[in-house]
């Protein structure tokens, strides 16, 4: 048992109140108030819309928001918006996309786009009594929640299809109802929670109403009613093809056919080594993640999607594929993007609502396209840098500024530094070294002058 006190009503106290309890834990209180408070932003109109977004709001977290140019996608150019902290990522992502726009850039397509939800139930009757009542049952589900299906069929979506799955062999009494829904710009999260506890309660009643039903048959136990984030068939593709001997590149790729090979290995062991995918598609989410916040969207639900979907057949695998014959270089990636454009946060939060502008306000298929591409981008200049002069040349480099910001450099310390290591190695000792030694020179400087 914890000794600490359990919290009660905190969600109630003003925002205020909130900081003061979170300050007093720390000796410096004044600046921990100051601190918190220093980051809400200046117009309190857009400080409430932030608060509102989420619950127990204190202060706002800062996420750097960067852009990737050169991002070629079927014939059309993006300058594409990434929120992620990790240094290199957008670095990667533009190298990337700009190595590939003298080849033709990114080939893209959304093979499907639907949607699923489940309706988790126990049902104790004869499973041939639910199947012969389910056709009336599906009827009644589809009509009876077109008070909130209507609209978004008026947009050309809505409910697919739903079927009655027997999961008995598994668990017994356990049958789902699985829907399936077409949400059109919406990622339809909300739609679909709606109408899957609207099936839930149509379910109930079409148990205890019907006179086919008796006894414990009527004893129809609904667990839970919830959209799946695992869509296989919310699903893009996005490859990159140039001839072996385009891959040539000046900074890292003397000899083509040699790159290609090692690639090739490089993907090979990715797809039977899952120690290795799950690097190799952490890299492909770097990528996809950081253009899913900027945007507005739920990388989480895209994440858990994406590594699910990795172990379809049973053992984790990498999400891209390479083939290399006739002397054809082809890269592809296929993965299931769950994506809005509309709705949630998209419009709201002020900077989705620009990326989404930036990015000419796509249709969620266009971001799934777009979403992909800059994770193959990633992806690529990862295995680019991996099969050459390794990452952490490139990565260090980019680290760099954080370092120098760790140890509280100031400018000209700062501009010395980058000069230096603009052709060494960096790490931490031999910056922390770098920096130390400018500032002994100074002192003794200062001490002779
Ligand atoms: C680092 O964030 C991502 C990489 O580790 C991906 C990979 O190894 O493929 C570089």
């Amino acid at each position: 048992m914890t000794k600490d006190k359990i919290l009660s009503g905190f969600s109630k106290l003003s925002k205020d109140a909130k900081i003061e309890l979170v300050a007093s834990r720390f000796h410096d209180y004044e600046h921990i108030v100051h601190e918190l408070k220093s980051y809400w932003h200046d117009n309190p109109e857009t400080q409430r819309l932030f608060d509102e977004f989420s619950e127990n709001t204190i202060s706002n977290f800062y996420f750097p928001y960067g852009i990737a140019p050169n991002v070629l996608i079927n014939g059309k150019m993006y300058l594409v918006p990434m929120v992620i902290e990790e240094s290199s990522v957008v670095a990667a992502a533009a190298n990337g996309a700009k190595y590939w726009v003298p080849k033709g850039g990114f080939k893209a397509e959304v093979i499907s786009t639907t949607k699923v939800g489940q309706v988790h139930f126990v049902w104790q009757g004869e499973v041939e009594k639910l199947q012969a009542l389910f056709p009336s049952l599906k009827n009644d589900l589809i009509s009876q929640t077109k008070h909130i299906t209507s609209n978004m069929e008026e947009r050309g979506g809505g409910i697919i299809d739903i079927d009655l799955i027997d999961m008995t062999d598994k668990m017994e009494n356990y049958f789902q109802l699985k829907a399936t829904f077409d949400t059109r710009d919406a990622m339809g999260a909300n739609f679909i929670n709606s109408c899957l506890e609207e099936f839930a309660v149509i379910l109930k009643n079409h148990f205890e109403d019907n006179e086919y039903y008796t006894g414990q048959e009527k004893d129809c136990h609904v667990i839970m009613s919830i959209l799946s984030n695992y869509t296989p068939e919310c699903l893009v593709k996005t490859e990159v093809e140039c001839s072996v001997e385009c891959l040539k590149h000046a900074e890292d790729v003397k000899d083509a056919k040699h790159f290609a090979w090692k690639f090739e290995k490089a993907v090979r062991i990715a797809q039977i080594d899952p120690h290795r995918a799950t690097t190799h598609n952490k890299g492909i989410f770097n990528g996809i993640d950081a253009v899913a916040l900027a945007t507005g969207n739920d990388f989480r639900a895209i994440e858990a999607c994406g590594h699910a979907y990795a172990a379809r057949d049973g053992r984790y695998r990498s999400l891209t594929d390479v083939d290399i014959s006739n002397d054809k270089f082809r890269y592809t990636l296929t993965v299931p993007l769950s994506m809005g454009t509309v709705g949630g946060l998209t419009s709201l939060h002020p900077l989705a609502k620009f990326s989404l502008q930036l990015l000419g306000n796509p249709s969620a298929e266009e971001l799934m396209m777009i979403s992909a591409s800059v994770g193959l981008a990633n992806n690529f200049g990862a295995i680019k840098s991996l099969v050459t002069r390794g990452i952490q040349a490139g990565h260090m480099k980019m680290h760099l500024l954080n370092i120098l910001n760790s140890l509280n450099v100031n400018e000209s310390e700062k501009d010395l530094a980058v000069a230096h290591f603009a052709n060494q190695k960096v790490s931490y000792h031999l910056v922390g070294k770098f920096v130390a030694d400018l500032r002994k020179e100074h002192i003794e400087k200062v001490g002779k002058g």
